[in-house]
Protein backbone atom coordinates (compact mmCIF):
# COMPACT_ATOMS: atom_id res chain seq x y z
CA UNK A 1 0.00 0.00 0.00
CA UNK A 2 1.58 3.22 -1.60
CA UNK A 3 1.39 6.40 0.75
CA UNK A 4 0.17 9.50 -1.12
CA UNK A 5 2.78 12.63 -0.82
CA UNK A 6 0.40 14.68 1.04
CA UNK A 7 1.74 18.25 2.75
CA UNK A 8 1.75 18.11 6.29
CA UNK A 9 0.74 21.44 8.76
CA UNK A 10 2.37 21.43 12.19
CA UNK A 11 0.11 21.20 15.22
CA UNK A 12 1.63 23.86 17.39
CA UNK A 13 0.34 22.70 20.22
CA UNK A 14 1.53 19.00 20.86
CA UNK A 15 2.34 16.85 23.85
CA UNK A 16 5.79 18.09 25.28
CA UNK A 17 6.93 20.62 22.77
CA UNK A 18 6.75 17.47 20.27
CA UNK A 19 6.29 18.51 16.74
CA UNK A 20 2.93 16.88 16.16
CA UNK A 21 2.35 16.95 12.09
CA UNK A 22 -1.67 16.95 10.26
CA UNK A 23 -1.40 15.29 6.60
CA UNK A 24 -3.55 18.06 4.95
CA UNK A 25 -5.60 15.52 3.15
CA UNK A 26 -7.67 12.87 4.85
CA UNK A 27 -10.55 11.10 4.81
CA UNK A 28 -14.40 11.87 6.49
CA UNK A 29 -16.51 9.28 7.89
CA UNK A 30 -19.37 11.41 8.61
CA UNK A 31 -23.11 8.93 8.41
CA UNK A 32 -20.47 5.68 7.47
CA UNK A 33 -22.36 3.22 9.44
CA UNK A 34 -20.15 1.12 11.24
CA UNK A 35 -20.98 -2.09 9.15
CA UNK A 36 -19.29 -0.08 6.03
CA UNK A 37 -16.54 1.85 8.01
CA UNK A 38 -14.02 -1.06 7.88
CA UNK A 39 -14.71 -1.60 4.42
CA UNK A 40 -14.41 2.41 2.97
CA UNK A 41 -11.56 2.83 5.71
CA UNK A 42 -9.49 0.18 4.35
CA UNK A 43 -10.11 1.20 0.82
CA UNK A 44 -9.27 4.90 1.77
CA UNK A 45 -5.61 3.63 3.42
CA UNK A 46 -5.20 1.15 0.10
CA UNK A 47 -5.63 4.00 -2.61
CA UNK A 48 -3.04 6.25 -0.17
CA UNK A 49 -4.69 7.94 3.08
CA UNK A 50 -3.15 8.18 6.17
CA UNK A 51 -5.78 10.50 7.78
CA UNK A 52 -8.64 9.40 9.11
CA UNK A 53 -11.53 11.19 10.57
CA UNK A 54 -14.18 9.94 13.39
CA UNK A 55 -16.26 11.05 16.14
CA UNK A 56 -18.27 9.64 19.27
CA UNK A 57 -21.13 10.83 17.59
CA UNK A 58 -20.78 8.86 14.04
CA UNK A 59 -21.28 5.71 16.35
CA UNK A 60 -18.40 4.47 13.78
CA UNK A 61 -14.95 4.28 15.70
CA UNK A 62 -15.17 0.27 15.91
CA UNK A 63 -15.72 -0.42 12.32
CA UNK A 64 -12.81 2.22 12.19
CA UNK A 65 -10.80 0.17 14.32
CA UNK A 66 -10.99 -2.82 12.26
CA UNK A 67 -9.85 -0.67 9.59
CA UNK A 68 -6.97 0.22 11.09
CA UNK A 69 -6.35 -3.24 12.59
CA UNK A 70 -6.12 -4.94 9.32
CA UNK A 71 -4.20 -2.82 7.65
CA UNK A 72 -0.78 -4.07 8.47
CA UNK A 73 -0.01 -0.05 8.40
CA UNK A 74 2.43 0.84 10.91
CA UNK A 75 0.65 2.85 13.95
CA UNK A 76 3.50 5.92 13.29
CA UNK A 77 2.03 6.11 9.77
CA UNK A 78 -1.77 7.23 10.71
CA UNK A 79 -3.47 9.99 11.98
CA UNK A 80 -6.29 9.89 13.60
CA UNK A 81 -8.49 12.29 14.88
CA UNK A 82 -11.82 11.67 17.36
CA UNK A 83 -14.56 13.35 19.25
CA UNK A 84 -16.39 14.10 22.32
CA UNK A 85 -20.08 13.54 22.05
CA UNK A 86 -22.50 16.32 22.93
CA UNK A 87 -23.54 14.37 25.75
CA UNK A 88 -19.98 13.50 27.50
CA UNK A 89 -19.15 17.27 28.06
CA UNK A 90 -19.18 16.48 32.43
CA UNK A 91 -15.47 15.37 33.33
CA UNK A 92 -16.18 12.09 34.54
CA UNK A 93 -18.31 11.75 31.13
CA UNK A 94 -15.54 12.85 29.14
CA UNK A 95 -12.83 10.73 30.68
CA UNK A 96 -14.97 7.51 30.18
CA UNK A 97 -16.10 8.12 26.93
CA UNK A 98 -12.37 8.95 25.82
CA UNK A 99 -11.85 5.28 27.25
CA UNK A 100 -14.41 3.88 25.51
CA UNK A 101 -13.01 5.96 22.31
CA UNK A 102 -9.53 4.69 23.00
CA UNK A 103 -10.89 0.56 23.07
CA UNK A 104 -12.89 1.04 20.05
CA UNK A 105 -10.07 2.51 17.91
CA UNK A 106 -7.78 -0.25 19.52
CA UNK A 107 -5.34 2.45 20.10
CA UNK A 108 -3.08 3.44 23.05
CA UNK A 109 -2.19 7.06 21.87
CA UNK A 110 -4.97 8.99 19.31
CA UNK A 111 -3.30 11.71 17.30
CA UNK A 112 -6.15 14.48 18.19
CA UNK A 113 -9.21 14.42 19.84
CA UNK A 114 -11.52 17.66 19.43
CA UNK A 115 -14.77 18.82 21.59
CA UNK A 116 -17.31 18.25 18.86
CA UNK A 117 -19.57 21.50 19.37
CA UNK A 118 -19.61 24.36 21.50
CA UNK A 119 -22.68 24.09 24.01
CA UNK A 120 -24.56 26.59 25.04
CA UNK A 121 -24.18 27.58 28.62
CA UNK A 122 -28.09 26.93 28.98
CA UNK A 123 -27.54 23.02 28.45
CA UNK A 124 -25.94 24.08 31.92
CA UNK A 125 -22.97 23.53 30.30
CA UNK A 126 -19.59 25.54 30.56
CA UNK A 127 -16.95 25.04 27.75
CA UNK A 128 -14.28 26.12 29.94
CA UNK A 129 -14.95 23.16 32.25
CA UNK A 130 -15.28 21.01 29.14
CA UNK A 131 -11.74 22.45 27.70
CA UNK A 132 -10.36 21.57 31.52
CA UNK A 133 -11.57 18.42 31.13
CA UNK A 134 -9.32 17.76 27.34
CA UNK A 135 -6.10 19.95 28.89
CA UNK A 136 -6.37 16.71 31.31
CA UNK A 137 -7.07 13.82 29.17
CA UNK A 138 -4.16 15.49 26.60
CA UNK A 139 -1.85 15.76 30.05
CA UNK A 140 -2.33 12.24 30.39
CA UNK A 141 -0.13 11.44 27.70
CA UNK A 142 -3.09 9.54 25.36
CA UNK A 143 -3.55 11.81 22.73
CA UNK A 144 -1.21 14.09 21.22
CA UNK A 145 -3.05 17.09 20.50
CA UNK A 146 -6.35 18.48 21.58
CA UNK A 147 -8.43 20.87 19.76
CA UNK A 148 -11.76 22.27 19.15
CA UNK A 149 -14.78 21.84 16.74
CA UNK A 150 -17.52 24.22 15.45
CA UNK A 151 -15.98 26.87 17.77
CA UNK A 152 -17.19 30.65 16.97
CA UNK A 153 -14.62 33.24 17.81
CA UNK A 154 -16.70 34.05 21.24
CA UNK A 155 -16.02 30.01 22.17
CA UNK A 156 -12.21 30.29 21.13
CA UNK A 157 -10.93 33.74 23.22
CA UNK A 158 -13.21 32.07 26.49
CA UNK A 159 -11.69 28.92 26.60
CA UNK A 160 -8.04 30.18 25.91
CA UNK A 161 -8.49 33.40 27.94
CA UNK A 162 -9.34 31.16 30.87
CA UNK A 163 -6.80 28.71 30.90
CA UNK A 164 -3.77 30.11 27.84
CA UNK A 165 -4.14 26.35 26.47
CA UNK A 166 -5.04 26.98 22.77
CA UNK A 167 -6.62 24.33 20.48
CA UNK A 168 -4.68 22.85 18.08
CA UNK A 169 -7.73 22.79 15.14
CA UNK A 170 -10.66 24.44 15.04
CA UNK A 171 -12.62 22.20 12.51
CA UNK A 172 -15.71 23.89 11.11
CA UNK A 173 -17.86 23.77 7.92
CA UNK A 174 -15.78 25.15 5.33
CA UNK A 175 -15.95 25.23 0.86
CA UNK A 176 -16.67 27.90 -1.90
CA UNK A 177 -19.95 28.87 0.28
CA UNK A 178 -18.83 29.26 3.70
CA UNK A 179 -15.14 30.95 3.06
CA UNK A 180 -15.11 31.23 6.84
CA UNK A 181 -13.00 34.73 6.49
CA UNK A 182 -13.22 35.93 10.07
CA UNK A 183 -12.85 32.78 12.33
CA UNK A 184 -9.81 31.95 9.55
CA UNK A 185 -8.21 35.25 10.39
CA UNK A 186 -8.62 34.68 13.57
CA UNK A 187 -7.21 31.25 13.85
CA UNK A 188 -3.91 32.77 11.92
CA UNK A 189 -3.45 35.14 14.71
CA UNK A 190 -3.75 32.85 17.75
CA UNK A 191 -1.51 29.63 16.24
CA UNK A 192 -5.04 27.56 15.18
CA UNK A 193 -4.81 24.92 12.33
CA UNK A 194 -8.51 25.29 10.10
CA UNK A 195 -9.82 22.24 9.12
CA UNK A 196 -12.51 22.14 6.61
CA UNK A 197 -15.75 19.48 7.56
CA UNK A 198 -18.04 19.11 4.35
CA UNK A 199 -15.39 20.57 2.14
CA UNK A 200 -18.00 19.63 -0.93
CA UNK A 201 -20.79 20.94 0.59
CA UNK A 202 -22.25 17.64 1.28
CA UNK A 203 -21.82 17.11 -2.83
CA UNK A 204 -24.39 20.08 -3.42
CA UNK A 205 -21.19 22.31 -4.63
CA UNK A 206 -19.82 19.79 -7.37
CA UNK A 207 -22.96 21.20 -9.86
CA UNK A 208 -21.93 25.00 -8.88
CA UNK A 209 -21.03 26.41 -12.60
CA UNK A 210 -18.05 28.04 -11.68
CA UNK A 211 -16.69 25.10 -10.26
CA UNK A 212 -17.96 23.19 -13.33
CA UNK A 213 -16.16 25.65 -15.65
CA UNK A 214 -12.80 25.25 -13.62
CA UNK A 215 -12.72 21.43 -13.76
CA UNK A 216 -13.33 21.52 -17.49
CA UNK A 217 -10.35 23.86 -17.74
CA UNK A 218 -8.37 22.54 -15.63
CA UNK A 219 -8.95 19.27 -16.92
CA UNK A 220 -9.79 17.40 -13.39
CA UNK A 221 -13.40 16.57 -11.74
CA UNK A 222 -15.11 19.37 -9.90
CA UNK A 223 -14.44 17.43 -6.39
CA UNK A 224 -11.04 17.69 -7.26
CA UNK A 225 -10.87 21.46 -7.93
CA UNK A 226 -12.80 22.27 -4.69
CA UNK A 227 -9.53 20.05 -2.60
CA UNK A 228 -7.54 22.05 -4.19
CA UNK A 229 -9.10 25.27 -3.23
CA UNK A 230 -8.91 24.22 0.46
CA UNK A 231 -5.04 22.77 0.07
CA UNK A 232 -3.99 25.93 -1.90
CA UNK A 233 -5.98 27.77 1.10
CA UNK A 234 -3.87 26.16 3.44
CA UNK A 235 -6.97 24.31 5.24
CA UNK A 236 -6.94 20.66 6.42
CA UNK A 237 -9.33 18.55 4.23
CA UNK A 238 -11.51 15.73 4.86
CA UNK A 239 -13.83 14.73 1.96
CA UNK A 240 -15.94 11.96 2.41
CA UNK A 241 -17.12 9.19 0.29
CA UNK A 242 -18.17 5.64 0.75
CA UNK A 243 -16.92 4.91 -3.20
CA UNK A 244 -13.30 3.47 -3.54
CA UNK A 245 -13.04 5.10 -6.90
CA UNK A 246 -13.82 8.53 -5.60
CA UNK A 247 -11.72 8.25 -2.77
CA UNK A 248 -9.05 7.67 -5.55
CA UNK A 249 -9.58 10.38 -7.08
CA UNK A 250 -10.32 12.49 -4.47
CA UNK A 251 -6.33 11.91 -3.45
CA UNK A 252 -5.08 11.93 -6.88
CA UNK A 253 -4.76 16.18 -6.65
CA UNK A 254 -1.20 16.79 -5.99
CA UNK A 255 -0.90 16.86 -9.95
CA UNK A 256 -3.34 20.02 -10.19
CA UNK A 257 -2.90 23.53 -9.64
CA UNK A 258 -5.38 26.52 -9.68
CA UNK A 259 -4.08 30.06 -10.77
CA UNK A 260 -4.98 32.59 -8.77
CA UNK A 261 -7.81 33.86 -10.89
CA UNK A 262 -9.59 30.40 -10.49
CA UNK A 263 -8.73 30.53 -6.61
CA UNK A 264 -10.40 34.37 -6.81
CA UNK A 265 -13.74 33.17 -8.86
CA UNK A 266 -14.22 30.10 -6.33
CA UNK A 267 -13.53 32.53 -2.88
CA UNK A 268 -16.05 35.02 -4.84
CA UNK A 269 -18.43 32.17 -4.58
CA UNK A 270 -18.96 33.08 -0.64
CA UNK A 271 -22.26 33.55 0.50
CA UNK A 272 -22.72 32.30 4.15
CA UNK A 273 -24.37 28.91 3.18
CA UNK A 274 -24.67 25.86 5.93
CA UNK A 275 -24.93 22.66 4.75
CA UNK A 276 -25.37 21.55 8.34
CA UNK A 277 -26.03 23.37 11.82
CA UNK A 278 -24.68 26.94 12.91
CA UNK A 279 -23.12 26.06 15.95
CA UNK A 280 -25.53 28.18 18.14
CA UNK A 281 -28.33 25.84 17.53
CA UNK A 282 -26.83 22.61 19.14
CA UNK A 283 -28.15 20.64 21.81
CA UNK A 284 -27.05 17.99 24.26
P1 LIG B 1 -20.56 9.17 -1.76
O1 LIG B 1 -20.23 8.87 -0.32
O2 LIG B 1 -21.74 8.43 -2.27
O3 LIG B 1 -19.35 9.08 -2.67
P2 LIG B 1 -18.66 16.28 1.99
O4 LIG B 1 -17.32 15.64 2.20
O5 LIG B 1 -18.62 17.71 1.63
O6 LIG B 1 -19.60 16.03 3.18
O7 LIG B 1 -19.34 15.56 0.74
C1 LIG B 1 -19.65 14.20 0.82
C2 LIG B 1 -20.66 13.88 -0.25
O8 LIG B 1 -20.06 14.08 -1.53
C3 LIG B 1 -21.09 12.46 -0.18
O9 LIG B 1 -22.49 12.44 -0.49
C4 LIG B 1 -20.29 11.76 -1.28
O10 LIG B 1 -21.05 10.71 -1.83
C5 LIG B 1 -20.11 12.86 -2.29
N1 LIG B 1 -18.82 12.77 -3.00
C6 LIG B 1 -17.60 12.71 -2.47
N2 LIG B 1 -16.63 12.66 -3.42
C7 LIG B 1 -17.31 12.65 -4.60
C8 LIG B 1 -16.88 12.62 -5.96
N3 LIG B 1 -15.60 12.54 -6.29
N4 LIG B 1 -17.84 12.65 -6.92
C9 LIG B 1 -19.15 12.70 -6.60
N5 LIG B 1 -19.61 12.74 -5.34
C10 LIG B 1 -18.70 12.72 -4.34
Amino acid sequence: MCALSVPALALTRGTNGEEVLIPQLGVGTYKVPDDEAERVVCDALEVGYRHVDTAQMYGNEAGVGRAIAVCGLPRRDLFITSKLNNPNHRRDDALRSFDATMEALGLDVLDLFLVHWPLAASAGIDLVDTWRTMIEILHSGRVRAIGVSNFQPEHLRRIVGATDVVPAVNQIELHPWLTQSELRAMHAQMGIVTQSWSPLGRGRLLAEPTVVEIAEAVGASPAQVIIRWHLQNSLVVIPKSTHRERLAANADVFGITLDDTQMAALNALDQGLRTGSHPDQIQV
